[in-house]
């Protein structure tokens, strides 16, 4: 799948969302070696343990790791999933500091043994912490950029899919903004095939979509991670399948088209902080597509997304 030759992943972080990065990366041949670093010695080698177990029912991906940061030398890409995680009922951005010290101590180390390598931030806030970490390492943005709103867009579709009758290849529609509480669809641009989504006639009968139908779906996906940590403490394979889906786009040099959060430069008007948009995915990282539209709600909204987030990155310079 990877164009590049020993394709190498590092994940960092042997957590459950570092572990699922791995394993869906290795079922998925996203990268040809996977790394897994963590400084928690035992776990680190215990997790590689377990998926290297499993190489017989794998693709030609083979799995490393542990707590020296060699581990991730020469990697072609580098997905951050270390750091404290939400527990039920915390926001994603309440995570902000611990996180940044994290992250800041880290990346130099990081960029010493893989100086080449693509960053991507999964560990929340992830918006604000690359930011801080692209301003830290001086990286050229589109080299630095987080999984951002890739897993709500998922969970969107996977909504509409279900309720419309389709599969969820045939819906295109964006969670765009924050990936937190401000997120939004991009309702403007949602089709099923080429057909906008308050038109389609679900195929099992059932009526229309509506306007307050589609709000509630938005709501349902923005809340559905606080669903999934008060039921079991964590989100981690949907997230995982997303990470991996985004290390191929980088690996494959795919120009994928997948709403990844970069540090925004002027993208209708926003500038200073990273939000999710569609972007171009490929070797050299992430690139917003400059021709995206909004409408005027969903630029007010886009908007507010912005400001709440420049608010979290302020309070932690
Ligand atoms: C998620 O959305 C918690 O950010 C994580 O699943």
């Amino acid at each position: 799948m990877s164009v590049i030759e020993n394709s190498k992943l590092t994940v960092v972080g042997a957590g459950a969302v570092g572990s699922s990065v791995a394993y869906a990366s290795l079922i998925r041949g996203s990268a040809r070696h996977v790394a897994l670093y963590d400084i928690a010695t035992e776990k680190t080698e215990a997790e590689v343990l377990d998926l290297s177990h499993g190489a017989q029912f794998t693709g030609s991906s083979d799995i490393t790791g542990g707590s020296d940061i060699s581990v991730a030398a020469g990697s072609h890409v580098i997905v951050i999933t270390a750091g404290a995680k939400q527990k039920p009922g915390q926001t994603r951005t309440e995570l902000a500091g611990v996180n940044a010290n994290i992250l800041k101590t880290m990346m130099p180390r990081l960029l010493d043994v893989a100086p080449d390598a693509v960053f991507v931030i999964v560990t929340n806030p992830c918006d604000v912490l690359t930011v801080l970490a692209q301003e830290a390492t001086d990286l050229p943005v589109e080299r630095i950029f987080a999984s951002g709103t890739v897993l709500d867009t998922s969970r969107l579709r996977v909504k509409i899919a279900q309720r419309a009758g389709v599969s969820v290849a045939s819906v295109h529609a964006y969670i765009v903004g924050e990936h937190g509480d401000t997120e939004f669809p991009l309702w403007s641009h949602a089709t099923i095939g080429t057909v906008p989504i308050l038109d389609w006639q679900p195929l099992d009968g059932q009526p229309k979509f509506t306007v307050d139908e589609l709000d509630q779906i938005a709501v349902d996906v923005r809340d559905a991670a606080y669903k999934v940590i008060q039921g079991k403490g964590a989100t981690n394979y949907a997230i995982g399948l997303s990470s991996a889906r985004i290390v191929e786009a980088v690996l494959g040099d795919q120009n994928a088209v997948l709403p990844v959060s970069t540090v925004l430069d002027d993208f209708h008007g926003v500038s200073g902080v990273a939000l999710s948009v569609p972007s171009i995915v490929n070797a050299k990282g992430a690139a917003p597509i400059r021709e995206t539209t909004f409408s005027a709600n969903e630029l007010g909204l886009f908007r507010r997304s912005a400001d709440a987030l420049r608010e979290v990155a302020v309070s932690l310079r």
